[in-house]
C-alpha cells in the first residue's frame, strides 16, 4: 500500500500526459514523477554505452554494473543519475526513441525501475506518469487517469516539437508486451485531450478528484 496519495496518469505516446501531470502536481502542491524518463534514460545509457537495447542478458549486466540514483530537484520533479551522470539533455534524442520500447519490454528493466517507483511516494504525495502506473506499479490507488489524443493530433505534437519519433510503432510495442503492458485500467477515468489545452484536461482531472473526495489544497 503507498505511504501517500498516489494520482497516476496513463497513456500513449505524445498524449500529452507530461504537461498534464506537471502542472497537475504544481496546482496541488504533489511531487511528480516521469517515469518515462526513467526507461529512457536506462536506453540512453545502453545506446551510449553501445549495448543492443534487444539483448535482455546484455541490458542486464549493464543494469547491474550502474548505481541509479533517483530523487527531486528543487521544484518537485523526479531527477535520474546514472554513475553520477545526468542524462537529461539526451532523453528525447532520436537514438532513445527508437529504442526506448525495446528496453522497456525487458522484465529486469521493469522490475529494477518499478520498485524506484514504488519507493518514491514514501515522504510526500505524488503525481505519476507512465503506461503501467494505475495498472501495476499502484493498482490500488483510487486515482487513476488515462489521457488519449487521436493519433493524428498526437504525431502532429510530436512533430511541432521537432523530434524524430515512430509514436505509431512505439505504442504498439508498449501495448503488446508481455510485463506490464500500456492498457486502459478497468478503473480509470479516460480524459481526451485532442481539442482541450493542458488547462482543460487538468481542469477535468481536479474535478474528478473532487467527486472522489480527495481533500485539495485550498483554493483548489
Ligand atoms: O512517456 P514516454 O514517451 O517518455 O515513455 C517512453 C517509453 O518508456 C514508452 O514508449 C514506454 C516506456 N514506458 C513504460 O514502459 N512504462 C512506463 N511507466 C513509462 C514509460
Amino acid at each position: 500500500m503507498a505511504a501517500h496519495i498516489v494520482i497516476a496518469i496513463d497513456g500513449p505516446a505524445a498524449s500529452g500526459k507530461s504537461s498534464v501531470a506537471r502542472a497537475l502536481a504544481r496546482r496541488l502542491r504533489y511531487r511528480y514523477v516521469n517515469t518515462g524518463a526513467m526507461y529512457r534514460a536506462v536506453t540512453w545509457l545502453a545506446v551510449s554505452r553501445h549495448v543492443d537495447p534487444k539483448n535482455a542478458d546484455a541490458v542486464h549486466l549493464l543494469l547491474d554494473a550502474t548505481r541509479i540514483e533517483c530523487g527531486f530537484d528543487a521544484a518537485g520533479e523526479s531527477t535520474i543519475l546514472l554513475d553520477g551522470m545526468d542524462p537529461t539533455a539526451h532523453l528525447s534524442d532520436g537514438a532513445v526513441n527508437a529504442s526506448v520500447s525495446s528496453i522497456a519490454s525487458i522484465p529486469d528493466v521493469r522490475r529494477t525501475l518499478v520498485a524506484i517507483q514504488r519507493a518514491s511516494c514514501t515522504e510526500s504525495d505524488v503525481v505519476m506518469e507512465g503506461r503501467d502506473i494505475g495498472s501495476a506499479v499502484f493498482p490500488e490507488t483510487p486515482y487513476k487517469f488515462y489521457i488519449d489524443a487521436t493519433l493524428e493530433v498526437r504525431a502532429a505534437r510530436r512533430q511541432k516539437q521537432g523530434v524524430a519519433d515512430k509514436i505509431e510503432a512505439r505504442d504498439k510495442q508498449d501495448s503488446t508486451r508481455p510485463m506490464s503492458p500500456l492498457i486502459i485500467a478497468e478503473d480509470a477515468h479516460v480524459v481526451d485531450s485532442s481539442h482541450l489545452t493542458i488547462d482543460g484536461v487538468v481542469g477535468e482531472i481536479i474535478g474528478r478528484l473532487k467527486l472522489k473526495n480527495l481533500a485539495l489544497p485550498e483554493g483548489i
